[in-house]
Order: C-alpha cells, then sequence, then structure tokens
C-alpha cells in the first residue's frame, strides 16, 4: 500500500475519503506525519491555495500528497467571499460570515452563487487537478440547521431547500467536495 497524505487534520474528511479510494493508498493525515506548522495558504485562488498546500509537503516531507480548497463565490459581491470564506467576516464563526453575506446582499435581486472545491494532487513529483461546482443561489434569510459554513443560505440549483435542509447523503449526492473527490477516486484508481 502506498502512503498518501492529505493535507488536512480533520479525520473525518480522511476516513470518508479513504473509504472511496480502498486499499492501493494509505491516506495520512498531517499530524500523523509529523507535520504540525500552519501551512501558509496566501494565493488568491482556490487553485493556487490548494497547489500551495500540497508542493508544501512535497517540498518538506517529500511524500505524494492532496490538497483541497474550497469556498463560496457570489456574482453579485464579484466573487466573494472566495478564498476568504472561511474568515471573511474576519472571524472564523459561521454564523457571523453567513450574516455578513446577508447584509451584503441586501436588495440585490442577482443572487446567483456557487460553491467550488479545488484539489491538487502532487503524485511522483507530477501535480493534477481535480474541481467540482455547484451553481445555486444565496437565499433572503438563513434557513435548516445541517452542515455547515453557507449553508443555510445556499441553495443550490433545481432545488426548493438550503444544503442546510438536506440530509448529509444528499448534500454529497451533489456537492462541490462530492465531484472533486470523485474525480480525484477515479484517478487513484487508475494508479
Ligand atoms: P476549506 O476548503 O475546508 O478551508 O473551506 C473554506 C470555507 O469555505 C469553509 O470554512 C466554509 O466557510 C466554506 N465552505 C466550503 N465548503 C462549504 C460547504 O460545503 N458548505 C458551506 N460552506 C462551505
Amino acid at each position: 500500500m502506498r502512503a498518501l497524505v492529505f493535507a488536512t487534520n480533520n479525520k473525518h474528511k480522511l476516513e470518508e475519503v479513504q473509504a472511496l479510494i480502498g486499499d492501493k493508498f494509505q491516506l495520512k493525515t498531517l499530524g500523523e506525519i509529523g507535520c504540525l506548522d500552519e501551512i501558509p495558504e496566501t494565493g488568491t485562488t482556490f487553485r493556487e491555495n490548494a497547489s500551495q498546500k500540497s508542493h508544501y509537503i512535497w517540498d518538506r516531507f517529500n511524500m505524494n500528497c492532496f490538497s483541497d480548497d474550497s469556498g463560496l463565490e457570489v456574482d453579485a459581491l464579484n466573487g466573494e467571499p472566495g478564498v476568504y470564506s472561511a474568515h471573511y467576516s474576519g472571524s472564523r464563526d459561521w454564523e457571523e460570515n453567513l450574516q455578513l453575506v446577508l447584509d451584503k446582499m441586501t436588495g440585490m435581486k442577482d443572487r446567483s452563487a456557487r460553491f467550488k472545491c479545488i484539489i491538487s494532487i502532487i503524485l511522483d513529483g507530477n501535480e493534477h487537478f481535480f474541481e467540482g461546482t455547484v451553481e445555486g443561489e444565496i437565499t433572503e434569510s438563513r434557513s435548516g440547521s445541517a452542515g455547515f459554513g453557507y449553508d443555510p443560505i445556499f441553495k443550490p440549483q433545481g432545488y426548493e431547500v438550503s444544503f442546510a435542509e438536506m440530509s448529509a447523503e444528499e448534500k454529497n449526492r451533489i456537492s462541490h467536495r462530492a465531484q472533486a473527490v470523485s474525480k480525484l477516486v477515479e484517478f487513484l484508481n487508475k494508479q
């Protein structure tokens, strides 16, 4: 089994992906390879940030690895919160961040938005990218309590409920992250 670092400390995320890729690769978290650093994310796009994290691990640990970066893009806010999704209001509090989006969107007619997820993987020194996007719109007010982040104010196209009103299974069938991960898994299964 080949070791593959997933540049995350979220065991739950790692187990989800491990279950999908079977036993060809053994995923390791940052903690498991002894990386306790706060990996810089200074890019201006999801792609740059994901790539920055993968290169950080490859350069210092010389191990195969992948990283993801994701967030919400709102057209009427010129693509914000974008790479600042996790701390848009200056705080990492999800409630404050989604409230700021709602406040900025007051009276806006164009409410189109999308979640994006980009994965960068460096395998034997070669980098590959996988992407997932889910189009939708920002609701007028929050609804639902499942999920995390901006889920209560995002209604995916073709649905009448927000991400936070869906079960985890339902969200995982269409989410940006699920799409990107499924492309990664398909790629890994061919290695
Ligand atoms: P990260 O890629 O895990 O760092 O996510 C960046 C930020 O984007 C999160 O902190 C959330 O604010 C937002 N985000 C990413 N994916 C989702 C999602 O599926 N639902 C709600 N918010 C999300």
